[in-house]
């Protein structure tokens, strides 16, 4: 009903009595038929559970304008028509996948011509929009088709339903490009396309539609230069082309949209700089910049906009300009973004005037000093300070805060110990420490902030050997400690919910603990550089979530366990620089077998390994890196190494392989770093191979490019954060 009171109360829209297309019998008949054919179409996961019950009330002996759902017209009986449809989310949720529902169903409601009002929102309806059926309800005032599996372009019909206010067809999988034909739709109020793969250029026609209030694409593939008719939009209200990949400046008379409050242009493309007639949109409430190509200084303009509450206008390329001293904003933000403005100093003390400010980012910047006492004291959500030169110690004042979500302080010079209450900031989800000189034990109380998902205190200074102890129920989920002066047995004392943990470059021993088994999600493990002793044990083959398993560099002895190759959905492996002692199982080659799309890494160099390369290796297709380099292989090259056909770097060097190189190699042809030296190999380089010796930077390229993936994950979290 809520889309029902837009019809009548937002719009305002006044129904007469419309003429009759279809009798009412009939209308009736073509719902039952929808309903009909949306079961005959629809799979149930389990039959048992009714999928369709809020059609229940459909049924052939009672009155169509009484059912759930259906709105009707005129309250006399013999002139009533359908005049709205409320289909929603109509399939119950059985199962935690939406159910897709064939489009195909909807051809019966294409034979009410009366409808003014259809709501097909969140149904996953698959294939096309049809032209014709959707051309032929001609009455249609509001039409909203959001949250379907839609494909396809925008059908011209569409743009013929002139009596159209509101359209809505965001978070579908539409291609193609809006037409110049949108200029038929100059009743919309509202057009929403966002979330779809729209792509061309927006038409300029788009300046016809004079009573458009909202105008959403963002999350398209949209082009070239924002059309100058867009000034044309007096009545609009809300503006978000956000991501999409619009290029050239923004047009300078945007300012001209006097009624505009929310305006939203971030990640595009945009160059140029901040037109100034932007200081005259009196109602502007939201202005979103962020991650573009604009340059110039900031406009401090934007300080005397009393109405602003959003100001994001970080990550372009703009200088703020020295000369300006202080700054007396009029405005009262609540979220602020100046991130690479190249600000320069202390933490500009102006912004403890935003007394209702909530986000704060200012990475990028040089700023220095300490963290501000009056900055810890502001209760924010988010605050990000990330690559700058902050010094000194963290006041523990900031952890008081009922308020904070995300703390990012990572790349700057903050040191001493982290404050002991930090637990007490309950209520943060994301923490990121890294990269500062923060010394001392991890405090136990950050175990209390039962909200974590992210706690990152890599390359740091931190030491100890005791660690907090999560509850096995709390949210945490990604867990760095790599790079620090950590010591004792590996902690097992982190939640089920663990899926990253990294603890590399530390001073753990001891033997890989039982309870890793528990952490039934964990996908990423990584140990490297610390001196981890023991046999690798059986249970690895039940980490059966894992994609990447790091033990490079640590004292781990006896044979590689045949279980590991249980582990199906492995990206990387990597055992290298351990002592491992035995052959290489054949089971190896059962390993990695699901996964083609991504690179993949084995790497058991730098070991004891004995005996000869299993024929089975061949059957790895999906890797890119084989190293076996630094063993005591012996015996022949298998030939089967000729169907590694995605192998860009394979290292066989420094074993005790003998024979000739298989013919089979010079058929590798993504083969761009091949290395059998030091062996006992006899006889001729295939041709169409290249010896060389291996090249280690490749090898580093390869996993750096890895963490670099990680540590842009996390800024990837941290900027949907900041979208919440
Ligand atoms: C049909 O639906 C009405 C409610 O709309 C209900 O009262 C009636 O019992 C139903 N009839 C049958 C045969 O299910
Ligand atoms: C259009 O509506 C008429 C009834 O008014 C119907 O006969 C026809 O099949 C409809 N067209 C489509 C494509 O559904
Ligand atoms: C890091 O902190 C230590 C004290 O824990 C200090 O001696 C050292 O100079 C600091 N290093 C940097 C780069 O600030
Ligand atoms: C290991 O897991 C068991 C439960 O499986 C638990 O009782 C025990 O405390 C855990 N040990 C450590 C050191 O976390
Ligand atoms: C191996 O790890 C040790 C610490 O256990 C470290 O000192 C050493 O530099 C590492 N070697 C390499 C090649 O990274």
């Amino acid at each position: 009903m809520a889309n029902l009171y837009f019809l009548y109360s937002h719009i305002g829209l006044i129904i007469f009595f419309l003429p009759c297309f279809l009798s009412c019998p009939d209308q009736k008949s073509a719902l039952l038929l929808f309903k009909a054919s949306l079961v005959s179409t629809t799979t149930s996961p389990d039959s048992s559970i009714p999928i369709f019950s809020s059609l229940d009330s459909w049924n052939s002996t009672s009155d169509c304008c009484h059912w759930d759902r259906v709105v009707c017209s005129s309250s006399d009986s013999r002139l009533r028509m359908v005049q709205g449809l409320n289909l929603y989310s109509l399939a119950s949720r059985i199962v935690d996948d939406p159910l897709p529902l064939d489009g195909k169903a909807l051809m019966p409601l294409f034979s009410i011509r009366s409808l003014m009002l259809l709501d097909l929102s969140s149904n996953f309806f698959e294939g096309g929009i049809s032209g014709v059926g959707f051309g032929n309800l001609s009455k249609m005032v509001f039409l909203n088709l959001m949250q379907n599996k839609f494909s396809g372009s925008i059908p011209p019909q569409l743009y013929r339903l002139r009596y159209l206010q509101y359209l809505d067809m965001s978070s579908n999988l539409l291609s193609g490009a809006l037409t110049s034909e949108v200029r038929f739709l100059g009743n919309l109020r509202v057009l929403k396309l966002d979330s779809n793969s729209l792509s061309g250029k927006l038409p300029e026609e788009i300046g016809n539609l004079k009573m458009l209030q909202k105008l959403i694409i963002r999350g398209n593939n949209f082009v070239g230069q924002i059309p100058t008719s867009i000034v044309n939009l007096k009545s609009l209200e809300t503006l978000d082309m956000r991501d999409n990949k619009f290029t050239m400046g923004i047009p300078s008379d945007i300012g001209s949209l006097s009624n505009l409050m929310y305006l939203a242009l971030s990640k595009n493309k945009l160059t140029g700089t901040i037109p100034t007639s932007i200081q005259h949109m009196e109602k502007l409430e939201q202005l979103e910049l962020e991650n573009n190509l604009l340059g110039g200084h900031v406009p401090i303009w934007l300080f005397d906009m009393k109405g602003l509450v959003g100001l994001l206008i970080g990550g372009n390329l703009m200088t703020w300009n020295n000369s300006v001293k202080s700054v007396k904003p009029k405005h009262m933000l609540s979220r602020l973004s100046l991130k690479s403005c190249g600000l320069i100093g202390e933490v500009p003390e102006w912004i403890s005037s935003q007394k209702t400010l909530n986000f704060l980012d200012l990475s990028k910047n040089k700023l220095e000093g300490t963290f501000p006492l009056w900055l810890a004291e502001m209760a924010l959500g988010s605050i990000i300070l990330s690559d700058n030169q902050l010094s000194g110690s963290l006041p523990p004042r900031l952890f008081e805060s009922l308020n904070l979500s995300v703390l990012d302080l990572s790349r700057n010079n903050f040191s001493g110990e982290l404050p002991e209450n930090i637990g007490n900031a309950n209520t943060i989800m994301l923490l990121i420490l890294s990269d500062n000189n923060f010394s001392g034990e991890v405090p136990k109380s950050i175990s209390k902030i039962h909200r974590l998902l992210l706690l990152d205190l890599s390359r740091n200074k931190l030491s100890g050997n005791t660690f907090p102890v999560f509850d096995p129920d709390a949210f945490l989920a990604v867990i760095d400690y790599s790079s620090n002066d950590f010591s004792g047995e590996i902690p097992t004392t982190f939640p089920q919910q663990t899926r990253i943990l990294l603890l590399s470059n530390n001073r753990f021993s001891g033997s890989l603990p039982k309870n890793l088994t528990n952490w039934t999600l964990l996908e990423h493990l990584d140990l490297h550089n610390n001196n981890i002793s023991g046999e690798l044990p059986e249970f690895l083959s039940k980490l059966s979530t894992l994609r990447v398993l790091i033990l490079r560099n640590n004292s781990f002895t006896g044979p590689i366990p045949k279980g590991i190759s249980k582990l199906s959905i492995l990206h990387i492996l990597d055992l290298s620089s351990n002592d491992l002692v035995g052959g290489i199982p054949t089971e190896i080659g059962q390993l990695m077998g699901k996964v083609v799309e991504s690179p993949e890494i084995p790497n058991l160099s730098g070991n004891h390994l004995s005996g000869e390369i299993p024929v089975s290796i061949g059957n790895l297709k999906a890797i890119k890196l084989l190293n076996l380099a630094y063993n005591n292989l012996s015996g022949n090259i298998p030939s089967s190494v000729g169907k590694l056909e995605n192998v860009e770097t394979l290292d066989l060097s420094h074993n005790k392989l003998s024979g000739s190189i298989p013919e089979s190699l010079a058929k590798l042809h993504q083969l761009t770093v091949l290395d059998v030296s030091n062996n006992k190999l006899t006889g001729r380089i295939p041709v169409g191979c290249q010896m060389d010796t291996m090249n280690t930077l490749s090898y580093y390229a390869i996993t750096a490019g890895y963490v670099e993936f990680k540590s842009s994950s996390h800024v990837q979290n941290r900027s949907n954060q900041q979208n919440q």
